[in-house]
């Protein structure tokens, strides 16, 4: 028995990475899943993965950053399989990048128009399909980057921020739908959207990775579908309005003696035992 039998899924950007990891999770889980992403060819080997992995799935083409587009992925799905339980919305780009004082008006708003008023989208138009199914798990990946700043993503930065505390007024006002409104804080996953399928990068990245976390090792998709599941599953009844963070500890404090150069500068201090004040030899 699944975890997810019966239950149908929509989930954005599931062309690739996060999204396809956990499409293909879900699917193996008993759920029928409605693919989209502005990436053809993934999205229909992501259809393939599913139904290899023992589910149904089916592709769509949608522009999350389309209004008339996230209401025809909804109706999409309820044509397809008669009823909505799960939207995660979940496709996403860096956007923008670099010194905020050269990031022009219009690469601002693309950049937030793909990030947050997506899953703004994703939930005005997946509610009245949930609310009929008698409630539901709406689920949006944010980022370690909507709780904490990083040089140089501004636009990523705010709109992960706004999915954030978008999920939680959402929250608040379908509860009394039985919709669960939660999102996902990643930390470092090594997809497509870091790596850029260039040869050889995806490899160096795993090590870079590995190298500045707690847990020593680098994050991949399967880390984020096991949450997304919880999320969307019946174990995660009584959850809603959170960030759940799956990061391998990245953002609980600095691990310096892990990494390559910071080990460097805790070289005065001995390797271990009492240490005093700092004017004692
Ligand atoms: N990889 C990481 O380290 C990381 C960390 C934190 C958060 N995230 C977030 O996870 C989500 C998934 O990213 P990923 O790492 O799997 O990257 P990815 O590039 O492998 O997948 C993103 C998918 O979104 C699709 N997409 C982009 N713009 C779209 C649009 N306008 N309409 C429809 N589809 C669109 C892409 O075609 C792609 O298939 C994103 O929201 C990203 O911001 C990733």
């Amino acid at each position: 028995m699944g975890r997810l039998d019966g239950k149908v899924a929509v989930i954005t950007g599931s062309a690739s990475g996060i999204g396809r990891g956990t499409a293909m999770r879900f699917a193996g889980e008993g759920a029928a899943v409605v693919i989209a992403d502005l990436n053809v060819e993934g999205g229909e080997a992501a259809v393939r993965d599913c139904r290899e992995n023992g589910g149904r799935a089916v592709f769509q083409k949608a522009d999350v950053s389309s209004e008339a587009e996230i209401k025809a992925l909804v109706a999409r799905a309820v044509k397809e399989f008669r009823r909505l339980d799960i939207i995660y919305n979940n496709a996403g780009i860096v956007g923008a990048l670099g010194p905020l004082e050269q990031i022009s008006v219009e690469d601002w708003d693309r950049s937030i128009a793909v990030l947050l008023r997506s899953v703004f989208l994703g939930i005005k138009h997946s509610v009245p399909e949930l609310r009929k199914t008698g409630g539901g798990s709406i689920i949006s990946t944010a980022s370690v980057a909507g709780i904490r700043g990083f040089a140089g993503l501004h636009p990523y930065c705010a709109a992960k921020a706004g999915v954030v505390n978008l999920t939680r007024s959402a929250a608040l006002e379908f509860a009394k739908d039985k919709i669960r409104v939660n999102c996902i804080c990643p930390g470092g996953i090594n997809t497509p959207i870091l790596h850029r399928n260039q040869p050889g990068v995806k490899e160096a990245m795993e090590d870079w990775m590995a190298k500045g976390q707690p847990m020593q090792r680098a994050g991949h998709p399967e880390d984020i579908a096991g949450m997304a599941l919880y999320l969307a599953s019946d174990d995660a009844q009584w959850v809603t309005g959170q960030a759940m963070v799956v990061d391998g500890g990245l953002t609980v404090g600095s691990q310096f003696s892990n990494a390559a150069d910071g080990g460097q500068l805790l070289s005065a201090m001995p390797p271990a035992g009492y240490v005093g004040p700092s004017f004692e030899k």
